[in-house]
């Protein structure tokens, strides 16, 4: 396993029903969910779910209701108890907690948002934020202080003494995350906790908690039955079908390999163009023109590749922009400065994270290839007109493929 793992879940099952430890007994280790069910009346809501999480990384549980997604992120807390496997969190193993040592997690490592808010509405916007802090037992000035700043975090400066129900579906929410980050918890739980917002409410949800965990880079295991929330919030997304995990990858590795016809089915309607980014689709360029070898240099360079012209970098790998054969025999550049005025820069680049429907106009408007250009202003690859449309077609081909099967 991830040796770098701060979250550790290793065979965790979980029934409910009479007697779990028969069920676990080797007898119906094998049977499916169903069968348990039939023969047994337990219901099998986790079968040996295994995965790491590592420290700051936003890892997705993804499924359809019913899969197991929240029975799984309550073991964490120990609201549900596992029936077999263990938890570990930093180190610790929260499955052998005392009830003490549980206690203490739950309140200063550990907090978890629902979906349904679980604001209390006779406590001001405040105290709901300092709620975790005073079961902690955090003296109430620098309860004050904290909550107040988690108010400012996200976004609710200025509403501290309001009541629940005279705010909108998406700021009591912002109160549930700020009181999970009131506590400074090293991991955050969040089940669906965007689930019971409006589309719109709950996208702008979504970017800020990007913008939160780009600043915060908290672990957190957030919980979704939505593809798209899974693919625009995850490092790394777990999709979970009856009680298992049946594939684990990043947004990347769900939509371009998805393990079976069940993730395949998830991912058909999932646009490639809102997934892919450039990084994925760079290429090496074909010629590079180094400007510290002079217009000479850079002319042969290209006359022997029979190009009509090449980018351009220095010695940092820094991009410079565009040269042309025609540029350099019109201009006739002496020196390396020479060469470096005449780099044209207009072109369209882009950085190594954009996704490729933001890379479309870029490459309408160009007739070269897109530099990537990364935070440090170097290039690291060319992304081709070519490179974005077949990035696009060979997941439509599985697509018709699996609608011809689902036909026959
Ligand atoms: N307390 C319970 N008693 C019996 N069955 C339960 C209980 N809680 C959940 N289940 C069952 O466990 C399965 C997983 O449920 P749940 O974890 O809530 O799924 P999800 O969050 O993915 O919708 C479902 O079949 C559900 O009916
Ligand atoms: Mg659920």
């Amino acid at each position: 396993m991830d040796d770098d793992a701060f979250v550790r879940v290793e065979h965790v099952w979980k029934v409910f029903g009479k007697d779990p430890k028969r069920i676990l007994a080797a007898e119906h280790r094998e049977s499916s969910k169903d069968e348990i069910l039939e023969k047994t009346g337990a219901v099998l809501a986790m079968r040996d779910i295994s995965f790491s999480v590592r420290k700051g990384e936003l890892f997705v549980l993804m499924g359809l209701s019913g899969s197991g997604k929240s029975t799984l992120i309550r073991t964490f807390l120990r609201l549900i108890e596992p029936s077999a496997g263990t938890i570990s969190v930093d180190g610790a193993d929260v499955t052998a907690m005392d009830r003490e040592q549980l206690q203490d997690y739950r309140r200063h490592r550990v907090s978890m948002v629902f979906q349904h808010y679980g604001l209390f509405p006779h406590y001001t916007v405040l105290d709901n934020a300092a709620y975790g802090l005073k079961t902690g037992g955090v003296p109430e000035a620098e309860r004050r202080e904290k909550a107040l700043e988690a108010l400012e975090t996200v976004g609710l400066a200025g509403w501290e003494d309001y009541y629940p129900h005279s705010l909108s579906g998406g700021m009591q929410q912002r109160v549930g995350l700020a009181r999970a980050l009131a506590t400074e918890p090293d991991l955050l739980l969040m089940d669906e906790p965007f689930s019971g917002l409006d589309p719109l409410i709950r996208r702008q949800m979504q970017d800020e908690l990007v913008d939160l965990q780009d600043t915060l880079h908290k672990t957190i295991i957030f919980v979704t039955h939505d593809l798209h929330e899974a693919l625009k919030l995850g490092d790394r997304i777990a999709i979970m079908r009856n009680g298992e995990i049946i594939q684990i990858g990043t947004p990347e590795e769900v939509v371009t390999a998805p393990a079976d016809s069940y993730v395949q089915e998830f991912v058909q309607d999932a646009s490639p163009a809102k997934v892919l980014t450039a990084e994925h689709i760079a290429e090496d360029p074909e010629v590079l023109l180094y400007a510290w070898e002079g217009p000479r240099t850079a002319r042969r360079i290209l006359a022997d590749a029979r190009r009509e012209w090449a980018f351009m970098v220095n010695k940092r790998h820094e991009y410079l922009g565009v040269v042309s054969i025609d540029d350099i025999d019109r201009e006739k550049p002496l020196s390396v400065d020479d060469l470096r005025a005449l780099a044209r820069k207009q072109i369209g680049t882009c950085s190594p994270d954009d996704f490729l429907e933001d890379l479309f106009p870029i490459a309408a408007e160009s007739r070269y290839p897109i530099p990537v250009i990364d935070g440090r202003g170097r290039l690291t690859g060319v992304v081709r007109y070519r490179a974005i449309f077949d990035s696009l077609s060979t997941t439509s081909s599985t697509e018709q493929e699996d609608k011809h099967v689902s036909v026959s």
